[in-house]
């Protein structure tokens, strides 16, 4: 791809330090990622995968290296220009939901909006037309207790796509989930991907998930190990 990176890692490390141990978790990881990429990252427990992404979405700072978004160097960012730069162009999805149980399926999609100052009206015409295109708009009056595991985890890809931001961050989306359910979820991910240009990367170790990626990184110790584009996907 000849275009511009929308984000370009450089050399970047990451150590843990505590007081009694040092652990290296990432160990110069340069790669660039372009919009409209659909791709997991893989590799063993402990290789570094949401290292990875907890940088790349500015929830940590890296130990050395850098990180451009769209060509701007993040270190050079304060606390608050990150936080703003989080809420407008980066996208999370978690392992375990993390939707806010208090508020409803609509409201919870709709938060993001509303921290960005977006009108309630406004809002909520963008957070039921997300849901409905997940399939999932006739839960957005539910608490998130009131539905399934897998129906949660829509939730959490509407809440994250719904800003439309640059990218969205998925760390091991379907770990709690069954393998079908996990399936329905990647496709779903996928589909948004292909209809909307939503740029995904997200970590995983369910191999049963892999060839639906378009491009696999893998990381070994810290290290890529392996960067392919899958012959067979578009
Ligand atoms: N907050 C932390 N403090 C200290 N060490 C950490 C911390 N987070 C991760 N590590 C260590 O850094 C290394 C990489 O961890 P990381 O969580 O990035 O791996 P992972 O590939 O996401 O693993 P998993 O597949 O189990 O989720 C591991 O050795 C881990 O123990
Ligand atoms: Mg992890």
């Amino acid at each position: 791809m000849s275009s511009n990176p929308l984000m370009r890692t450089q050399d970047l490390q990451k150590t843990y330090v505590t007081e009694t141990i040092e652990t290296p978790a990432l160990r110069g990881v340069s790669m660039e990622l372009h919009t409209g990429e659909f791709t997991a990252v893989a590799g063993p427990s402990g290789s570094g995968k949401s290292t990875l992404l907890h940088l790349l979405g500015g929830l940590d700072r890296p130990t050395s290296g850098e990180i451009f978004l769209q060509g701007a160097p993040m270190s050079g960012l304060g606390k608050d220009r990150l936080a703003r730069l989080r809420l407008t162009s980066i996208g999370f999805v978690f392992q375990a939901y993390n939707l806010i149980p208090v508020l409803t399926v609509l409201e919870n999609t709709a938060f993001v909006l509303e921290l960005q100052g977006v009108v309630r009206r406004e809002r909520e015409e963008r957070a039921r037309a997300i849901l409905a295109e997940l399939g999932i708009e006739q839960y957005a009056d539910q608490y998130p207790s009131r539905i399934s595991g897998g129906e949660q985890q829509r939730v959490a890809i509407a809440r994250a796509v719904v800003s439309t931001p640059s990218i969205v961050l998925a760390d091991e989306p379907t770990a709690n989930l069954d393998t079908a359910t996990s399936l329905d979820l990647i496709d779903l991910m996928r589909g948004l991907n292909e209809r909307k240009g939503a740029t995904f990367f997200f970590a995983t170790h369910d191999t049963r998930l892999l060839d639906r990626v378009r491009r696999l990184i893998t990381l070994v110790d810290g290290r890529i190990a392996g960067d392919r584009t899958q012959s067979g996907q578009q």
